[in-house]
């Protein structure tokens, strides 16, 4: 799958941008502040709809304009049309000119892992993070988790309302309690699921980042023990105190061990880094497994903050994308890493939200 042409209207500092991608390797060089990492966000966004910086779409509008476009051809089995307009009052997604109904239809046209600083709050950030890390994998993968997401997280959302109002309509609570069951039990399941799958990969990656030298476990952690029905009766009295869902998988944790102890209290800062990009190392192995072809890697800056150790460990994984003649788009200010790899590259200056190929 390669991400054939790619246009921008009003997004961040992008009046316009009209660029075509040949499948392999391309580099976005500039000095800061040109608009190198505001190019990845754009293809992160059509893979996922998020932006990889955490912000809202408002942010992404060009300052003074009214609302961005992305668009992009995606090349893969057949070839796809992607368009997305956002604004505060409207937003129009569509592929192939058809409105889309339901995301998890759009989801899997364009596969990305991204490689950013933000990757670090996967460590140390809030289990929200690492929530979302194990939802957004398990939504590259299964058509149906999205849906179970967010019908899940519909009924907590309604569940929430009920638990605030007094007196409380048991009837209507009981009847999205069953709902929450339902939708979560089998959310924990496929997150429990992929876990032994999603470990050793993990693991194996933060050996070659480490040569040999940190283990690295992940385990799911359930906000309850047992029976999810049981254990949310149970919990009643204390979400009538506190007026809100207390327990079920969106409370629920991704432990991250190195070497058996809990990395984010523990770990120093570069095994911290360590851990981050074994982390996305394995979301990229993991999905390469599944789908038989490797995602779309977009590499930002990260390689510049990497020693050559720990550059040498991800090598790897640039290697396959190579030889499975994929992806990948990095940014860096300097071009001293990319030469270092020794592969085929097209470079790209970007300079004041232009991009243009670079010949020499
Ligand atoms: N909504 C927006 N409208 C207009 N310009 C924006 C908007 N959001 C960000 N910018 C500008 O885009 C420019 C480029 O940002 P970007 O993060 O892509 O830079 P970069 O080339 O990756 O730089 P660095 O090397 O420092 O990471 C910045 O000057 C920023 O102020
Ligand atoms: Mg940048």
């Amino acid at each position: 799958m390669h991400l054939a042409r790619l246009r921008l209207r009003d997004f961040r500092n992008y009046a316009r941008l009209d660029a075509a991608f040949v499948p392999g390797f391309h580099v976005f060089l500039g000095d800061n502040a040109q608009g190198k990492t505001n190019i990845l966000e754009a293809i992160y966004l059509l893979a996922t709809l998020r932006s990889f910086r955490g912000v809202g779409g408002a942010q992404m509008i060009r300052h003074g304009q009214k609302g961005y476009f992305v668009g992009a051809q995606i090349v893969g089995q057949g070839t796809h049309e992607a368009k997305f307009y956002w604004s505060p009052t409207e937003r129009q997604l569509s592929l192939d000119a058809q409105p889309v109904k339901r995301l998890s239809e759009f989801l899997g046209t364009l596969r990305a892992v991204v490689f950013c600083t933000e990757d670090l709050q996967l460590v140390k950030g809030t289990a929200r993070m690492r929530r979302r890390f194990l939802d957004l994998l398990l939504s590259q993968t299964n058509p149906a988790y999205l849906p179970l997401l967010q019908r899940y997280a519909a009924a907590v959302r309604s569940r929430n309302v009920l638990l605030k109002h007094r007196p409380v309509d048991e009837a209507a609570l009981e009847s999205f309690s069953r709902e929450v069951v339902t939708a979560g039990e089998k959310l924990v399941a496929l997150r429990q699921e992929l876990l032994p799958k999603l470990s050793p990969l993990a693991r194996l990656a933060c050996r070659r980042i480490t040569s040999d030298s940190e283990e690295l476990r992940l385990e799911y952690q359930p906000s309850y023990q047992g029976d999810f029905a049981v254990a949310l009766a149970k919990a009643r009295p204390r979400e009538l105190a506190f007026r809100t869902t207390l327990i079920g998988p969106h409370r629920d944790e991704l432990n991250l061990l190195l070497n058996d102890q809990p990395a984010a209290k523990f770990a120093s800062e570069g095994q911290k880094r360590s851990i981050a990009l074994a982390l996305k190392m394995a979301q990229a192995e993991f999905l390469t497994g599944i789908h038989g072809s490797p995602p779309v890697l977009l590499i930002d800056d990260v390689m510049g903050e990497l020693d050559a150790r720990r550059r040498k460990g991800f090598l790897p994984i640039l290697e396959r994308a190579h030889h499975a003649r994929s992806q990948v788009f990095m940014t860096c200010t300097e071009e001293n890493w990319p030469r270092d790899l020794g592969l085929e590259m097209n470079r790209w200056q970007v300079e004041k939200g232009t991009i243009s190929p670079v010949t020499a």
